[in-house]
């Protein structure tokens, strides 16, 4: 490298650093003290010339820089994490008797009211996340699971911008190992944002941010996860060596928190430090009242022994502490009348139940409308019409009915008959088997005609200008178009269009123009926009990397499509159900001869790499994030071979759990051995996940 060459590699490393501390810096601004000091286009600003730089010097890259929140390639499964200290849940009470109890347990334990008093926190709505440490890097991210046993999520947590992916400040205790938990959840507005998109994209919305959040964590594609709002508060530390965890500095869980905070983990700054039942009731009842301002959804509180001390003493029952208890809000709730069941037709033909009920207020809002889910929750809940029912309202847009009161029931009524046709097309409604939903398989159902070429055009779609809901619902009644093959025709039929109301020149000519320069979207818009049941974007992205073009796709096998990191069997049999059919057949030729776009660009092979390339490996053992024949094809696709028997000429036995023979035959010929994070890190390089 000429002398040039290394200063100014030199120089960008510097710079890069510099970079990297102000954007961490200006997350902690963000999302600890929630005090930015800059706007967001400034920050973008930043985080693009480290980008840049990055990408002109990618030796500077580290897996803890802020560029690589991003997401990496997508997983088959998440690994399981054994928690070495089990993740507990509490107890919960309901009301001031209850918390009292709790309150004389602590003092009957301790002979003596708790010297530090209690925390008061807020409960939190969302999932339990444990988080590891070491040397000052984010090195595993796990759900609890079954308390002893989580999934590894690593991957996804690294995408959460306010998890510290590496630690910065003074504190001794930073470069020890330790464990940090708390929650990871959504606030409401990203929350709804999502859903908005959800629906747009054809995929059904989360029912509240909590069941939103878990699913974004069990999330296979990580690049998918850095997209969803989710955050992170931290509410316990715990360190590995007994004797920072015993040491007088950090003998109060409150100490703990600060410690937290000054470790840059956001931290909820309600938390508050109270001495008796009093205290605490106070704290909860303030934040029953007013839990609406805090723009996340909570569901109580939980107080805790502040004293680690006490609470060790103390101890624990079956699956929970004794030193804390959960203090469970009332669900915001309403009762009102069932005055009517209507049905909904999506544009896949699901059939959704919809409650018309009297108008009543909850939480600021009046509510006319609510889901009934299915045709089994009205059934399972025997909902009747004419019933007193209860409404609830979470973070979900959608209020629903979450149960009714039997004792208002009038004498005459009859539990609810589920029609057996659609309301639209009058079609005898199926259900198939093992489903709970009700569906108008009529593919011309005018609401679903009219639900479908809406998807199509719709914006993260074809994008057609001039051609939203009404426009559609229009063109569907005139009989102009039955399908969205119809959309391209419409250009032979400008007279017809003029002849409708309010569609002069100019509009008739914006739409024809809107619907040609259509045809210069991506291939996997147009797949998206097929609405192929569970094809959303960023699958349809994944099908076109993996197959390169539409019609690859149409004829590939359940199969080799269930193989694609990132989709499961249930899309994969959804995609080949779409191609089998003749009526989707027949549309996919129109569209082909209209000159849509049918090929995307085949995703480049990883290019052979210095570690793989000519040589040999032994696969032995399970490996637990891919099959054998996974990893056989990930090792040949850079270069290297896979045989079957070691012998001197093998390069590299890869060992899993449960390694026989051929390990023990590597480690007589002094064959390197590669256990599974090591393969894995060799595969992904870039990639931190394996830890
Ligand atoms: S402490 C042993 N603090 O509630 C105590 N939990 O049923 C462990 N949660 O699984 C939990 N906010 O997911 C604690 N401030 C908070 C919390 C909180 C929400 C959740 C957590 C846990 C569940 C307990």
């Amino acid at each position: 490298m000429s002398k040039h060459a290394s200063s100014s590699l030199s120089e960008a490393q510097k710079r890069a650093e510099s970079l990297r501390s102000q954007i961490r810096e200006h997350d902690r601004l963000y999302f600890v003290m929630a005090a930015p000091v800059i706007s967001d286009r400034e920050y973008d600003r930043l985080l693009q010339e480290l980008r840049d730089m990055e990408a002109q010097f990618p030796e500077l890259i580290t897996p803890e820089s802020p560029t690589q929140r991003v997401g990496g390639e997508p997983t088959k499964l998440f690994p399981p994490a054994v928690h070495h200290v089990p993740m507990l849940s509490l107890a919960n009470t309901y009301n001031t008797e209850e918390v009292k109890d709790f309150a004389r347990r602590v003092h009957d334990l301790l002979g003596h009211d708790p010297k530090n008093g209690f925390t008061c926190e807020l409960k939190f709505d969302g999932v339990a996340m444990s988080l590891l440490y070491q040397n000052g890097k984010l090195v595993r991210g796990a759900t609890r699971g079954d308390g002893t046993t989580g999934d590894d999520v690593t991957a996804n947590v690294r995408t959460i911008r306010s998890i510290p992916l590496i630690l910065e400040g003074s504190s001794r205790f930073l470069q020890a190992s330790f464990e940090v938990r708390g929650e990871v959840f959504m606030e409401l507005e990203g929350f709804r944002r999502l859903n908005a998109q959800r629906e747009g994209d054809g995929e059904p919305p989360f029912a509240n941010p909590r069941n939103s959040t878990a699913g974004t964590l069990k999330t296979l594609d990580s690049r998918e996860v850095a997209k969803r709002p989710l955050r992170f508060s931290a509410y316990q530390l715990r360190f590995d060596d007994t004797k920072i965890e015993h040491s007088a500095e950090l003998d109060t869980h409150s100490r703990r928190l600060d410690l937290l905070k000054e470790f840059g983990f956001p931290v909820s700054k309600e938390t508050r430090i109270v001495k008796n039942t009093d205290g605490i009731m106070d704290f909860a009842m303030h934040w029953q009242e007013h839990r609406e301002a805090l723009g996340f959804e909570i569901d109580g509180a939980v107080i805790k022994v502040n004293s680690l001390a006490e609470q060790e003493r103390i101890g624990f029952v079956a699956k929970s502490p004794r030193w804390a208890i959960a203090y469970k809000f009332e669900t915001k709730q309403a009762r009102t009348r069932l005055n009517g069941i209507t049905l909904q037709v999506g544009r896949m033909g699901t059939i959704t139940p919809v409650a018309e009920l009297e108008p009543v207020g909850l939480t600021g809002i009046t509510i006319r409308r609510a889901t009934l889910h299915n045709a089994d929750e009205i059934e399972r809940k025997d909902i009747r019409i004419g019933d007193m029912v209860l409404v609830e309202r979470g973070g979900e847009v959608i209020p629903k009915v979450v149960g009714v009161d039997g004792s208002q029931r009038p004498k005459a009524s009859k539990p609810y008959q589920f029609p057996t046709a659609c309301p639209e097309c009058h079609t005898a409604l199926v259900r198939p088997p093992g489903e709970v939903n009700w569906y108008c398989e009529n593919p011309e159902c005018p609401a679903q005609v009219t639900g479908r070429i809406t998807h199509f055009a719709s914006r993260g779609a074809m994008d057609i200008a001039g051609l939203g809901d009404q426009s559609v619902e229009q063109l569907v009644n005139a009989g102009l178009l039955h399908n969205v093959a119809d959309i391209y025709d419409l250009k032979n039929r400008r007279e017809e269009l003029l002849a409708l109301e309010r569609m002069g020149e100019k509009k008739v000519d914006n739409l024809l123009q809107g619907i040609e320069t259509s045809k210069e979207r991506p291939a996997a818009r147009f797949l998206f926009a097929l609405g192929i049941r569970h094809v959303g974007t960023s699958v349809a992205k994944l099908l076109l990397d993996e197959f390169g073009s539409i019609d690859r796709i149409a004829e590939a096998s359940e199969e080799a499509i269930d193989a694609i990191a990132g989709i499961g069997f249930e899309i994969a049999s959804s995609v080949v159900h779409f191609f089998e059919q003749r009526t989707n057949q027949a549309l996919l030729t129109r569209l082909r001869a209209n000159g849509l776009p049918f090929h995307g660009v085949k995703k480049a092979t990883p290019a052979l790499t210095e570690f793989f390339g000519g040589k040999t490996f032994v696969l032995t053992g399970t490996l637990s994030a891919m099959t054998r024949d996974a990893a056989k094809s990930e090792i040949e696709a850079r270069g290297g071979t896979v045989s079957g028997s070691v012998s001197k000429k093998t390069d590299y036995v890869v060992a899993g759990v449960e390694a026989g023979s051929k390990l023990q035959k590597a480690e007589e010929l002094g064959v390197r051995i590669l256990d599974e994070s090591e393969f894995l890190r060799e595969l992904n390089p870039n990639s931190s996940h394996n830890v």
